[in-house]
């Protein structure tokens, strides 16, 4: 008789694990229902001390230790109103991991730049130093670390590279709410940093950004970037700049405020659940933890990666161990995205558009073809290694990681059963 759920076999998580995801009470409904009232859905007109957004603003860029906050429509905006802010152009490359959200190029691209895709460090996920020593040219104006799966990058490498060659730091923050390096929050480690607010995510109202700078003149043109080219302290009707409208609403913010007060202790009970996970994936041979850099002093995420080493699983594809791992009632998968983000149709096609800009930008000049790239790290983590688990997943008790540990230990025991 099978004993793997995915041969018909009995499944060994017959229950939910971790919490339903987004998590809200009453503080919610009563924040939304004291914005539908009060008339005031947008922060136009709302003095900062009145207006969540502005509230909102304030509270994250502390937390996160930066001086300025500027709350945007989304994540990806968010990456787009920093690039801008920063004074990245047409002509610029920008430095991107090959493993990570599509965003963080395609916002390069929308600002007129070139995303210039580079390897990851194996040990991390997160975009490799050297990779980014190696790609610097001439061009070079930007480099967008992501601390993929909240895992801080190793920003002193970063910032040495950075300092060097004198180049922007753009945090992309999407994954690491309250994630730290060294003691220092992520959102406070390079000249600008962005953080997504979309449903999935640590900290969410269904979608919403933000931008943090500790730089005054960078805060005052991410915010100008925000509102459609205005400038504080100018005529509402003046605008400066070429901008779109990226203002958050108050509905969304009173809900992040509302979110935010549970953000510190959903984060530890995440910390206290991957040690424990951690502790008793060490028993089970072919599956590994990421190694902990020490630096690395706080880890809160979207999703928790890991990894799978098939060879010793006798040569079982990775896929197949998520299959039958689904099957046992685990929602496993393999890190967000799936492939090198370079891999998508809008890269191999190299569809940008009637006029082929900004790759074809005269301003540019130099010939780029992104059927060309290839990261072999990134390649070979997403086609064999990379296991990841959702946040939420570690809302629950120890209990629960005992019954993942369970699970995973069942399938590592019936490799013959997996390879029919
Ligand atoms: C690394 C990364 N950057 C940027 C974004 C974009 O954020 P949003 O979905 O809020 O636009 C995401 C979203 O998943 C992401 O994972």
């Amino acid at each position: 008789m099978a004993k793997l759920a995915i041969n018909g076999g009995e499944p060994m998580v017959k229950r939910a694990l971790g919490k339903s995801w987004p998590i809200f009470d009453e503080k919610e409904e009563k924040a939304l229902f004291e914005v539908l009232r009060s008339g005031h859905w947008w922060r136009g007109g709302l003095e900062p001390s009145e207006s969540k957004v502005s509230q909102f603003e304030d509270r994250f860029a502390f937390y996160s230790q930066a001086k300025h906050g500027i709350a945007i429509t989304n994540g990806t905006q968010a990456l787009e109103c920093a690039l801008k802010a920063a004074g990245v152009e047409a002509g610029d490359e920008v430095i991107v991991p090959a493993l990570t959200f599509v965003a963080t190029a395609t916002s390069v691209a929308l600002v007129n730049a070139i995303p210039i895709f580079v390897d990851v460090d194996p040990e991390t996920y997160n975009i490799s130093p050297q990779a980014i020593e190696d790609a610097i040219t001439e061009r070079t104006r930007a480099i967008i670390p992501v601390h993929n799966g909240g895992y801080p990058c190793d920003m002193d490498a970063i910032s040495r590279i950075a300092k060097k060659h004198n180049l922007i730091v753009l945090e992309d923050c999407a994954h690491a709410h309250g994630s730290e390096w060294k003691g220092k929050r992520c959102g406070s480690l390079g000249d600008l940093s962005t953080f997504s607010f979309q449903q999935g995510k640590a900290l969410t109202c269904g979608e919403g950004g933000i931008v943090l700078t500790s730089d005054a003149e960078l805060a005052e043109k991410a915010y100008s970037f925000m509102h459609i080219g205005r400038v504080p302290g100018r005529p509402f009707y003046e605008f400066h700049r070429v901008a779109s409208n990226l203002r958050m609403t108050e509905f969304q913010a009173a809900v992040l405020l509302c979110q935010f007060e549970r953000l510190d202790e959903q984060i530890e009970t995440r910390e206290r659940n991957t040690r424990h996970l951690s502790e008793g994936l060490q028993e089970i041979e072919g599956i590994e933890p990421l190694v902990r850099d020490e630096r690395v002093t706080r880890w809160s995420f979207y999703y928790w990666n890991f990894k799978y080493r098939e060879e010793a699983f006798d040569g079982i594809p990775r896929d197949r161990f998520i299959e039958a791992l689904k099957a046992e009632g685990v929602p496993i998968g393999v890190g967000a995205h799936g492939e090198p983000i370079y891999r998508n149709p809008l890269f191999q096609n190299m569809n940008f558009g009637r006029t082929g800009c900004p790759i074809k930008c005269p301003l540019y000049g130099k010939k780029i073809d992104y059927r060309e790239t290839f990261c072999p790290e990134a390649e070979r983590i997403y086609e064999k290694e990379a296991l990841s688990l959702p946040h939420a997943l570690f809302l629950g008790g120890k209990e629960d990681m005992d019954l993942i540990l369970e699970a995973i230990r069942k399938v590592r025991a019936d490799t013959d059963e997996l390879r029919k």
